[in-house]
């Protein structure tokens, strides 16, 4: 099968969150089953930055976004197995960020129009285009709509993954005209109409042939109203069309035995040894003193959505009980402030790194005891599944894929637990789920037991990309 990914991110060049990761681990494991598969990225200045190896140059494509005439490059980059194609253009992309510019709306239409030209431009005819999150959520009407007869896009059929709901990609409804140059009835019908604009999103799932998110609970969570960011309507109308598939991680970047980040490797049976002599290093690393208590790790975006407000107004409390904090991450400015403030007042006992340093994150995983994850939202999450691959405890909040990839201790089930887990969004809920891990931290066996469990659980994407094998072919 030839299958293209069309995405804002993919590792191991462009990264914001575990998008990449998924678009990229994803890829690789389909190639490793014999497909080929193209990932389609646009050519940021960040991404040209991490290129090792120079992309060759493909060609130039020239087309009309509506009355603009645009240009763009296509590179391309054979790694892994995989073919990335860049879509360079400097206006759009030669820019410090990723996302968050006023014309986020242009600057990704754009690459999906560039996207939908660069395929034939560079010979990739596609059985399967697979669209991700709201960037690339136009391209299925896109290619439905204006490619009919176009036979080089005749048997392409279209998968689209949401990965975050909160994001619809909206616009005015001029922008489907204006940007796409598609007709006002398929916002007049409500395929693209989403609370009086367009999404991009919508579109997506309206357009594909097949719906998935990023594990089974969300799925369910998408469909109910609570729980659905407003998608619900839409869609109860593509339910039979709709699956949730769990996200594995990268089993080639995240393993324990073989890190080269980490002061000593280790394996389920060597694990004790192993975290200890990473505690020292990292506390040696960041200059605190061991105070005796479990290390809790957080490495994450630092935003509202994944609890962070929560692990903050805990952290008080556990470091006077002797806890250990390492903390790396970036993102809204009051979060990193509130983490700073608590450095401060625990200067011994908390670590905080502000950025991103894989380095750093490799270090947390592997010296942690507990890592915190107390997600307001979480559709799949990763860091829960990278850190039981290093035998340290996800504590986490029962939300989205958390609940597929966690089973939860509850005082008595110590064989089967590899992670905690709580309900409320609240103070109340987060004490509860830190409180059973200080507990458990003193059950010396039953912790044994479930940090076994954890490293020895299979997060690998073997499984799940064999999922999305038979969801192509069931549409081919
Ligand atoms: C988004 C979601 C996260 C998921 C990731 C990859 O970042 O918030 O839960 O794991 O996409 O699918």
């Amino acid at each position: 099968m030839k299958i293209a990914m069309v995405a804002s991110e993919a590792n191991p060049f462009v990264k914001s969150g575990g998008l990449a990761d998924v678009v990229y681990a994803l890829s690789k494991e389909l190639v490793t089953f014999g497909h080929e598969v193209a990932i389609l990225l646009p050519y940021y200045k960040s991404a040209e930055a991490r290129l090792v190896k120079k992309p060759m140059f493909k060609g130039a494509l020239h087309f009309n976004m509506s009355w603009r005439d645009c240009y763009a490059e296509v590179y391309e980059l054979v790694q892994d197995g995989i073919t990335y194609y860049f879509i360079k253009n400097e206006q759009y992309f030669g820019r410090d960020g990723l996302y968050g510019y006023g014309d986020d709306g242009e600057r990704f239409a754009f690459f999906t129009l560039a996207a939908r030209n660069a395929l034939p431009l560079v010979g990739f005819q596609p059985d399967i285009i697979h669209v991700h999150d709201w960037q690339s959520g136009m391209l299925p009407a896109l290619i439905k709509v204006q490619n009919h007869n176009d036979p080089f896009y005749q048997k392409t059929k279209f998968v689209m993954t949401i990965h975050n709901p909160a994001f619809k990609g909206m616009l005015d409804p001029s922008a489907l005209d204006n940007l796409y140059n598609l007709p006002y009835s398929i916002y007049e019908d409500g395929s693209t109409r989403f609370e009086g604009r367009v999404s991009t999103l919508k579109s997506g799932i309206v357009y594909a042939d097949k719906v998935t998110t990023v594990s089974p609970n969300h799925r369910n969570e998408l469909l109910t109203p609570e729980g659905s960011w407003g998608l619900e309507g839409v869609l109860h109308t593509r339910e039979y069309d709709f699956c949730g598939f769990v996200n594995g991680i990268d089993y080639g970047e995240f393993d324990p035995e073989k890190d080269s980040f980490i002061t000593k490797t280790f394996s389920a049976k060597t694990i004790a040894s192993g975290k200890k002599a990473n505690r020292e290093a990292l506390f040696k690393e960041c200059f605190l003193q061991d105070r005796g208590g479990p290390l809790f790790g957080l490495v994450s975006r630092l935003t509202f959505q994944k609890g962070i407000d929560l692990v903050y107004s805990i952290m008080p409390k556990l470091l006077q009980q002797g806890a250990m904090f390492a903390v790396c991450g970036s993102g809204e400015h009051e979060l990193e402030e509130a983490f700073e403030d608590l450095r401060r007042r625990f200067p011994s006992q908390v670590s905080i790194y502000i950025g991103y340093s894989n380095k750093r994150a490799h270090e947390i995983y592997a010296a942690s005891d507990f890592f915190l994850m107390p997600s307001s939202f979480e559709p799949c999450g990763i860091g829960q599944m990278i850190a039981q691959r290093y035998g340290t405890l996800p504590v986490v909040r029962w939300t989205g894929g958390l609940v597929d990839t966690v089973v939860g201790y509850n005082g008595h089930n110590a064989d089967k637990a590899d992670g905690i887990g709580f309900d409320s969004y609240d103070y109340g809920g987060i004490d509860y789920g830190t409180g059973l891990a200080m507990d458990l931290y003193k059950k010396k066996k039953d912790f044994e037991k479930m940090r076994k469990n954890a490293i020895t659980k299979d997060n690998s994407w073997a499984k799940s990309a064999r999922l999305y094998e038979g969801l192509y072919k069931a549409i081919l």
